[in-house]
């Protein structure tokens, strides 16, 4: 039992998608990853809160929305609505889904520019950049094309050759134009405002070792340090869609100074719906436990100007940020002309959430590796480990208790022995989970209900049922085994929570914490057996791949 000293006090967030589009497979690594994690800490009975929020600004949102024609508040909601539906049905339980575009997130991005100003961490200079003179706006590096002043391939982006490999800034490109119109950029200085990240270097060198980050994240970090720590460009011109910098008519917030920021915005609003509070959180001198789960692919953001913002500001730094690597389907970049970028609906519409929170979950460990779908293995690792292995214990068991002892379980335990290896099991699968090691908890998992299949074999209660004089033996087996099922079932609970609930429902029990492990569940009636779960099949597989277009 946890005692009331040992209650952690946590606070876990995931990146925040982007408005500008449906939630695919991809991402959900990240929220599966992120939720398996929290639901872990709150059945070992920590408080623990997970935010998120969509991340609702920035250029290309402005874009989208004039497309589609309608305004970007618009869109921010729509796209907000169908984000929250997909990580429902995922069963991602944030605490709070809030939107960047959020007077909790004008306040706090206000707050901490005005606390980085006054406090010299802000620069003001003037730049030249690439202009649309048809358009009338200033163009990000990727709305520019023309050809690569290496190898003059034509088509190519405004910072780098897909043909030769080459990277150079927008104003090398031969021939430019803007991909919005098709004019020819013009260059045009404006003021722009600065973040200085190099004010922050012995800071965020001391906080790297205290270890934040994982390995492989440090070493990049010694790289970024290697190369100089720049000062950052934390504004846009006019038309931009985000928070007006104050004080300065024309000016905007880039949209990655109040992304990160939106953590705190989604909070706050968590905290004014349930009276929480939010200092005890985010003061420098906090005792709770900051979390962030990321890809790879925006750590910059979140190891070097995410602490030194928060530093900067005067509130606390993450405890830890978490990096996982990008997924892969069938060994392939996720895309959309390959049919490899697969809508988190899509998934919906042919399989259960659970097959693919409990694939990720056998994948996951806490390193940065790229991880694979490769649906083959995806279709033998669940009709294998869950339909197999798991739900079959259930199934065969069952049957005896409701047909011959009235649905009523054994006031003890058969092999007593054989229960307490699966419950002394549980302090290192736990510490699996604590440290990210999802792989590792799965498959000893897996080790244990492997030897609940043994031991129902061994029993062989199907013969054990013709022999009258074995009735206790056969009431007592099947009592084990099932108790054994239950075991497994608090220890799979974080990653497949909907299996669990209806197992509770079958076992007639109030929701399992993990401290159940430790009294079995004897004496008590249970419900008849209802199937828990279906096996895969290649057909579902198949119209998921040509509903994205790789099978025509
Ligand atoms: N809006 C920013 C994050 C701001 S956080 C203050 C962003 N959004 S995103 O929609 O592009 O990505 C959201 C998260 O999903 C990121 O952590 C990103 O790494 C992750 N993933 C997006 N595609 C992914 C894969 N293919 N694989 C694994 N994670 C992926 O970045
Ligand atoms: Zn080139």
């Amino acid at each position: 039992m946890i005692n009331q000293n040992n209650i952690r006090r946590i606070l876990v967030t995931s990146a925040l998608p982007y408005a500008n589009g449906p939630i695919h497979i991809g991402h959900l690594l990240e929220y599966i990853q992120t939720d398996i994690w929290v639901r872990f800490q709150k059945m070992r009975g920590h408080e623990c809160y997970y935010i998120c929020a969509d991340d609702a600004h920035g250029t290309p949102i402005m874009l989208r929305a004039e497309q589609d024609k309608i305004s970007p508040e618009q869109l921010v909601e729509q796209i907000w609505q169908e984000h929250r539906a997909d990580f429902t049905d995922f069963l991602i339980d944030f605490d709070n889904y809030h939107s960047t575009h959020s007077p909790e997130n004008r306040y706090y991005s206000e707050l901490i520019y005005q606390h980085l100003s006054e406090r010299g961490h802000i620069s003001r200079r003037t730049i030249k950049q690439a202009y649309d003179p048809e358009r009338k706006m200033f163009l990000p590096d990727r709305f520019i094309k023309g050809e690569c002043p290496f190898c003059s391939a034509l088509d190519q982006y405004g910072d780098s050759c897909e043909a030769c490999g080459a990277t150079y800034s927008p104003a090398d490109l031969k021939n430019p134009h803007s991909m919005l119109s098709g004019a020819t950029p013009v260059t045009r200085e404006s003021l722009h405002f600065f973040f200085k990240l190099s004010n922050f270097e012995t800071m965020l060198k001391d906080w790297i070792v205290s270890g934040p980050v994982q390995p492989q994240m440090a070493n990049k970090l010694k790289e970024w340090f290697n190369s100089g720590l720049k000062e950052w460009d934390i504004s846009r011109d006019d038309p931009y869609w985000g928070f007006e910098i104050p004080n300065a008519p024309g000016k905007y917030f880039y949209v990655w100074l109040d992304a990160p920021i939106g953590y705190m915005a989604s909070f706050q609003n968590y905290c004014n719906r349930t009276g929480i509070c939010f200092d005890d959180f985010w003061q420098p001198d906090s005792k709770a436990e900051l979390y962030h789960f990321i890809g790879k692919d925006i750590a910059y953001f979140h190891i070097l100007f995410w602490p030194a913002e928060l530093t900067g500001a005067g509130f606390r730094k993450p405890t830890a940020v978490n990096c996982h690597g990008h997924l892969t389907v069938d060994g392939q970049k996720m895309s959309k002309s390959r049919g490899t970028l697969i809508k988190a609906r899509t998934y919906l519409q042919h399989l259960q959430p659970e097959y693919l929170r409990y694939y990720f979950a056998t994948k996951l460990d806490d390193g940065i590796d790229d991880i694979d779908l490769n649906f083959k293995d995806f279709m033998q690792r669940i009709n294998s480990d869950l339909v197999g292995k798991l739900v079959n214990i259930a199934s065969r068991l069952t049957g005896f208790i409701t047909r011959y002892f009235d649905s009523h379980l054994s006031d003890n335990l058969a092999e007593q022995e054989l229960y307490t290896v699966f419950v002394d099991a549980g302090d290192s699968i736990a510490q699996a989970y604590e440290q990210r090691e999802f792989g590792r908890a799965m498959r000893e998992i897996m080790v244990l209900a492997d030897r609940a299949n043994y031991y129902i074999e061994e029993k062989k209660p199907w013969l054990l049922v013709k022999q009258a004089a074995a009735e206790n033996e056969l009431k007592a087996v099947c009592s084990t085994g099932l108790n054994l099922f239950r075991v497994l079932t608090i220890y799979l609970k974080p990653v497949l929570p909907h299996l669990a609930i209806k197992i509770e429902e079958f076992m007639q029990i109030p929701p399992l914490h993990w401290s159940d492990i430790r009294n079995p569940l004897l004496n008590h009636t249970i419900s008849e057996f209802k199937p828990l779960m279906q096996r895969v099949e290649q057909t579902h597989i198949t119209a998921i791949l040509s509903d994205v277009g790789k099978l025509k």
